[in-house]
């Protein structure tokens, strides 16, 4: 007798594979092993623009008063396969000193912004820009820092003690210069593993963790199983911009109980903030409450990993016709990530998504996708628009990777 013939048999069976058939299916979908990438075919003029000088920025953001954009780039190419812990790369690289770019779309050249009063190792990932309320020509900007934690390099029984000790770092700049300045450094422990930033005042960001473990089998399991939902948001409001550190600030959880939350962007209001499950290949269209906490409004589901969220204003929009829209960008082979993230040369494909609300749902369009030769693990991307061509709305699809040399600009319809 078959183990599989008795009554309970069955059933278990049943139950495994009740989980494991959609388990399976979210897999073959968002991690990719089967996907042919099929690059997108640019018309003439069209691109692909490489702007210069933007080796590894993982994030991008369009500041549209002053139509610039900003980037933190880690600025070497080898320093990031060994020290980079979103990617449980854990060799520290002290010399790893990446900076803020300033791209302008108009001439498609990207500028260091030189640091002030800056020293140290500067790690880069997400960040955030925000208009600063004093003063109408200057910027905040919020980034995150991947530091390596002394407590456990130094000491001799460090197991226990994380080898990463991130933080988020607050600068300003005074835009049509060629420096930044350093604000602060924010630190409190409920900043583990800080992914993107979103601030809505110079003195409150909002942090997401992407993962509950920085390490080992626990954080494979973690980025494998739909039902370990145990990210979180974290509200830090800074209570004095002169501090130091964890001094002068105040942290809560904004938001918990997602799978692997990972990117941040603003919205349509100044109240909405999108978040995206990176595995969960989904965007949460959400809204943040007064007291600094966070409630989902709607799901945007796509078919590939989605990390950095952004929103596109369509400045021609009309009753009748409005482009505004929410785009991101993700690997489409995730499922090869933790091998190709080790080599310099590998190449990760990806794809731009676009969605608009349509009805009760969204309309998706496929804005751009390469096989990793023009751009390697996109995981940001943002539109910049350009007056319509004979009534075709367009416009300058910039997108970004965590390992790509270059930064391109495509020529997208929308
Ligand atoms: C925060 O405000 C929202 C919206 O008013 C409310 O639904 C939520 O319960 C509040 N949360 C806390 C912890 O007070």
């Amino acid at each position: 007798m078959g183990f599989l013939s008795s009554a309970f048999g069955l059933s278990l069976f049943a139950a495994l594979a009740a989980i494991l058939i959609p388990w399976g299916n979210h897999f073959i979908k968002i991690g990719g092993p089967f996907l042919t990438p099929n690059p997108t075919v640019l018309a003439e003029g069209h691109g692909p623009i490489y702007i210069e000088d933007t080796v590894h920025c993982e994030d991008v953001h369009h500041y549209r008063p002053a139509n610039l954009l900003f980037a933190a780039c880690e600025d070497f190419k080898s320093t990031r396969f060994d020290w980079f812990p979103p990617l449980g790369h854990l060799t520290p690289r002290p010399e790893a000193r990446g900076s803020i770019h300033v791209v302008d779309p108009k001439t498609m050249k990207s500028s260091r912004l030189e640091f002030e009063n800056f020293e140290g190792p500067f790690v880069t990932h997400g960040i955030d820009v925000i208009e600063d309320p004093k003063q109408a020509d200057a910027v905040y900007i919020f980034a995150v820092n991947h530091l390596p934690n002394p407590d456990h390099w130094l000491a001799e029984d460090a197991d226990d003690i994380p080898k990463a000790r991130s933080q988020i770092e607050l600068f300003h700049h005074v835009l049509e210069s060629k420096t930044v300045q350093h604000v602060r450094s924010i630190w409190h422990p409920l900043i583990k593993t800080p992914n993107d930033v979103y601030a809505d005042s110079p003195n409150s960001v909002y942090i997401t963790n992407d993962h509950f473990y920085r390490e080992g089998h626990m954080r494979l399991i973690e980025d494998l199983w739909p039902s370990a939902k145990w990210t979180t948001i974290i509200h830090v409001q800074l209570t004095d911009l002169k501090a130091k550190d964890s001094a002068g600030l105040d942290a809560s959880v904004a938001h918990s109980g997602l799978w692997n939350n990972n990117g941040l962007g603003h919205g349509r209001t100044e109240d909405e903030i999108v978040i995206s499950s990176a595995m969960g290949g989904e965007l949460y269209v959400s809204t943040r409450h007064p007291n600094n906490t966070i409630s989902i409004k709607s799901t945007i589901p796509f078919d590939t990993v989605t990390d950095n969220p952004s929103f596109f204003a369509d400045p021609y929009r009309t009753n009748a016709d409005d482009a505004s829209g929410y785009v991101v960008a993700g690997v489409t082979q995730g499922l090869y990530l933790p091998k190709t993230a080790k080599d310099p040369d590998a190449t990760d494909p990806s794809q731009v998504w676009y969605a608009r609300p349509k009805g009760d749902g969204w309309e998706k369009k496929l804005l751009f996708e390469d096989d990793g030769s023009r751009i390697r693990s996109a995981s940001a991307a943002v539109l910049v628009p350009i007056e319509p061509e004979k009534g075709q709305k367009k416009a300058w699809l910039f997108v970004t990777g965590f390992l790509s040399e270059k930064m391109i600009a495509v020529k997208v319809g929308l």
